[in-house]
């Protein structure tokens, strides 16, 4: 089986090919610098000829533009990079029966509760790149052979994760938001997961995360705890004033994936484990990046 990872360099992209490669997959990956392939999927001749030149029997999708500030400001970019390049990819799919996995979010439900969310529950799109994502889960879904995959992953090489980490390491003033949910999983269990889907005959809408909705503030106490910090200078505090607004209640139902696996997703506890063990692993610092945090 020849995989192409569009997206490679990413904090899930990374892992994903990783994991394929660990199981003897053939991965090529792409992303507009540092992968095998160069491309700019919002390019959508590009994408559609690298397709043909490439000849997979499958894609997974991992390349976005997470950052929430950015798509807010220029909505039409967060279209052409988390949207636009679905329809091209299940078109490809479509007419090669190839496999096609487009890998989406959890920043879709409102509410200030740790609720679970089925792939049934109905989505609000709050805010550009909720709607660039959704967007993209619409024009995959038109290809028989696709799934769509919600997720919220962290990692100790950017992004959430790497902010937790450096600010409990260095004592930095921390805002833990309390009223913000989420299903967090590592990127590695969810290249993990990625890779057990792709062989499967799963189609449609999947989620994939911790079996546990956990705020914030409850998993950056947790990473507190595995790296044996007394956090007690946290300041709580509410993501309602944070704008763009942000969907909050974000937990995810992962029965399905359960179901379909025959196994458990990640707990919160295994979840900050591997990211501690991963920071430990860490070669060279890495600088956080807030604005990509959701
Ligand atoms: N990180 C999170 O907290 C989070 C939470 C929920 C869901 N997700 C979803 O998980 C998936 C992976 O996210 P991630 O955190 O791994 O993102 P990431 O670390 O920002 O990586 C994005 C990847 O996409 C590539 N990319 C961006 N723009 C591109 C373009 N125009 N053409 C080609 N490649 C492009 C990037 O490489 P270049 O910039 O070099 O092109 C990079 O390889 C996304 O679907 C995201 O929506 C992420």
């Amino acid at each position: 089986m020849k995989v192409l990872v569009l997206g490679a360099t990413g904090l899930l992209g990374r892992e994903v090919m990783q994991v394929l490669k660990d199981r003897g997959i053939r991965a090529l990956g792409a992303a507009r610098s540092g992968a095998d392939l160069q491309i700019d999927i919002t390019n959508q001749m590009a994408l559609f000829r690298l397709l043909v030149r490439v000849d997979c029997d499958a894609v997974i999708n991992a390349a976005a533009c997470v950052d929430v500030g950015a798509c807010e400001l220029d909505p039409e970019a967060a279209y052409r990079i988390n949207g636009a390049p679905a329809a091209v990819l299940a078109a490809w799919s479509q007419q090669t029966d190839g496999r096609y996995i487009q890998v989406s979010t959890d920043n879709y439900f409102m509410g200030d509760l740790p609720e679970k969310h089925d792939e049934s529950a109905l989505v609000s799109l709050t805010n550009a790149y909720a709607a660039s994502k959704f967007s993209g889960e619409c024009l995959a879904r038109e290809a028989k052979n696709s799934l769509i995959v919600r997720t919220n992953i962290c990692g100790a090489q950017k992004g959430f994760g790497r902010w937790v980490i450096d600010s409990l390491k260095t004592r930095a003033p921390m805002g833990v938001f309390t009223d913000y949910f989420t299903s967090t999983m590592h990127a590695h269990h969810c290249a993990e997961t990625l890779a057990d889907l792709l062989v499967s005959d799963a189609t449609g809408l999947i989620n994939v995360g911790s079996c546990e909705v956990s705020s914030k503030a409850r998993f950056i106490r947790a990473v507190a705890q595995e790296l044996e910090t007394k956090a007690d200078w946290l300041e709580e505090r509410s993501v309602a004033s944070l704008k763009p607004v942000r969907a909050r209640s974000c937990g995810l139902d992962v029965s399905r994936v359960e179901d379909l696996l025959g196994r458990p997703m990640p707990t919160l506890k295994e979840t900050v484990r591997i990211l501690v063990a991963e920071d430990n692993r860490c070669a060279t610092p890495t600088t956080s990046n807030l604005a990509t945090a959701v």
